[in-house]
C-alpha cells in the first residue's frame, strides 16, 4: 500500500522539479517586476471598523472582517483615522464616541504580525490626520508597532516619475508604504508620505450610485484636472463606496446594495464599469480602489481584471465569510440616542458631540439646544 502511494506521486515530483515554481508578489508572479505605481490595489475603506460582535454589529462599520483577514483575502492598501483620545492616539470613526477601534499601535501591530507571515507582499496604509497628529507623534506609534524598518523611505518629496518594483521593495525589506492625508515632512520620520503630494482622488461623498464620478477632487492644487494630476505622476486614488443618510444628515455606509457597487461588471454604479470610466479619463488605471465590505462584489475582480492576474494564489476565500447586517440604527448611534436623552433631561451636550452628531438634532428637541 505504502509502495504503491509513493509511486503515485512520482510524476508530480519530477514535474515539480523540471518546472520551478515561481514566486508570487501580491498574489501572483506577475506583478513582481512590474512599478509599485503602475499596480491597481484593492484598499479597504476604514479597515478598523469592523461590523462584527466586537462592535455590536455597528451600522458605522464599514468592513465585515478585520484587517488581518481583509490582508489574507487579498487588500493591499488598508485606511483608517487616526484621532486623539485623551493622551492616546486611536482608530475611531469620525469619533471616538461613535466608534473607537482601539489604538493606532495595536493596529499597527497586527499589520506587522501579518508582514511577518506574508514576506512577499507590498501593502500600502493611508491614515486620515483627523486630529493633526505630528510626524514625531505618528513616529512614535510605529515604533511602538516595531514597524518602522519596514517602511519604505521615498526619494522625493514629490511623486517620482518610476517607483521600485514590488520584487525591489520585497528585497530591500520596505514592503510598506506610508501615506498621511496630511503631515509635515519630517526627518525624524521620512517614511511618512504626505498623500497629497503623490495621490489624487475623485470625490468620496457620494449617495447615489448614479454619482460616482472620475473627476478630481483632492488635492485642490490638481482639482478638476485629471491630466495635470497625471502628468505630476500623482497615483490615482479611486473612491468607490456609497452613503446613506439617516436622520440627523448623518451618513453611514450603505451596504444594502453592496453586491452592485463593489460588482465587476452589471448594475447602476458597478465597481467594474467605474473603474473602466476613470482608466479612460486618467490614461492609466487607478493604483487605489478603495471600497466598503470589500469581499462582497467580490471587489477584488476588478482589481485583478485592471492588472491582467489570471491565477491569483494565495488568498483565503471569503465566499462564506459573514455579512451580518445591522437591523437598527440603534447600533449605530447608541452614543447619539444617549446624547439626546441627556439633552433632553436638561444637560449641556459639549461643542465635540454637537459636532459629530451633524449639528440637525436641536430642531427635533423641539430647538431646546443652544450651544
Ligand atoms: C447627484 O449629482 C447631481 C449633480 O451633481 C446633484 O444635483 C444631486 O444632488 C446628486 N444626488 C445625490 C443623491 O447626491
Ligand atoms: C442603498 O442604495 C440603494 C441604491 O441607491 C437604495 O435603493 C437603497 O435604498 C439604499 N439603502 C439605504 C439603507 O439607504
Amino acid at each position: 500500500m505504502l509502495g504503491f502511494s509513493l509511486l503515485a506521486l512520482l510524476p508530480l515530483v519530477a514535474s515539480t522539479a523540471l518546472s520551478p515554481r515561481s514566486t508570487a508578489c501580491n498574489n501572483s508572479p506577475d506583478l513582481c517586476s512590474k512599478s509599485y505605481g503602475e499596480i491597481t490595489y484593492l484598499g479597504a475603506h476604514d479597515s478598523p471598523f469592523v461590523r462584527d460582535a466586537s462592535t455590536s454589529d455597528s451600522t458605522a462599520a464599514n468592513q465585515y472582517m478585520d484587517t488581518p483577514s481583509q490582508l489574507d483575502a487579498g487588500v493591499r492598501m488598508v485606511t483608517g483615522q487616526v484621532h486623539k483620545k485623551g493622551s492616546e492616539w486611536h482608530l475611531c470613526h469620525s469619533d471616538c464616541r461613535l466608534l473607537d477601534a482601539g489604538k493606532l499601535s495595536s493596529w499597527l501591530s497586527e499589520i506587522k504580525k501579518w508582514l511577518d507571515s506574508n514576506k512577499n507582499d507590498v501593502v500600502t496604509l493611508l491614515l486620515v490626520n483627523s486630529d493633526d497628529a505630528t510626524a514625531s507623534e505618528l513616529d512614535a506609534e510605529f515604533k511602538a508597532a516595531y514597524i518602522v524598518d519596514y517602511a519604505y523611505k521615498p526619494k522625493t518629496q514629490t511623486a517620482p516619475s518610476s517607483w521600485p518594483t514590488l520584487q525591489e521593495l520585497i528585497n530591500a525589506g520596505t514592503r510598506l508604504m506610508t501615506f498621511v492625508a496630511s503631515v509635515d515632512s519630517s526627518a525624524q520620520a521620512p517614511y511618512l508620505m504626505d498623500e497629497w503630494n503623490y495621490i489624487f482622488e475623485n470625490p468620496y461623498d457620494v449617495t447615489s450610485p448614479s454619482n460616482f464620478s472620475c473627476t478630481v477632487d483632492r488635492p485642490s492644487k490638481v482639482k478638476g484636472n485629471p491630466s495635470s494630476a497625471v502628468a505630476a505622476n500623482m497615483l490615482p486614488l479611486m473612491n468607490h463606496f456609497l452613503y446613506s443618510t439617516s436622520f440627523f444628515d448623518i451618513q453611514y455606509p450603505n451596504d444594502s446594495y453592496i453586491s452592485t457597487t463593489n460588482a465587476p461588471s452589471g448594475g447602476l454604479g458597478n465597481l467594474g464599469d467605474a473603474a473602466t470610466e476613470c482608466k479612460n479619463a486618467y490614461g492609466r488605471q487607478p493604483a487605489f480602489i478603495l471600497v466598503d465590505f470589500f469581499n462582497k462584489g467580490p471587489a477584488i475582480e476588478t482589481v485583478d481584471n485592471l492588472n491582467g492576474v489570471k491565477n491569483p494564489v494565495g488568498r483565503s476565500d471569503t465566499s462564506s465569510s459573514q455579512t451580518s447586517s445591522a437591523s437598527t440604527y440603534s447600533n449605530v448611534f447608541k452614543g447619539l440616542v444617549e446624547l439626546v436623552d441627556k439633552a433632553k433631561s436638561g444637560a449641556d451636550p459639549s461643542m465635540g458631540e454637537w459636532v459629530w452628531a451633524g449639528g440637525e438634532w436641536g430642531g427635533l428637541l423641539g430647538g431646546g439646544i443652544t450651544l
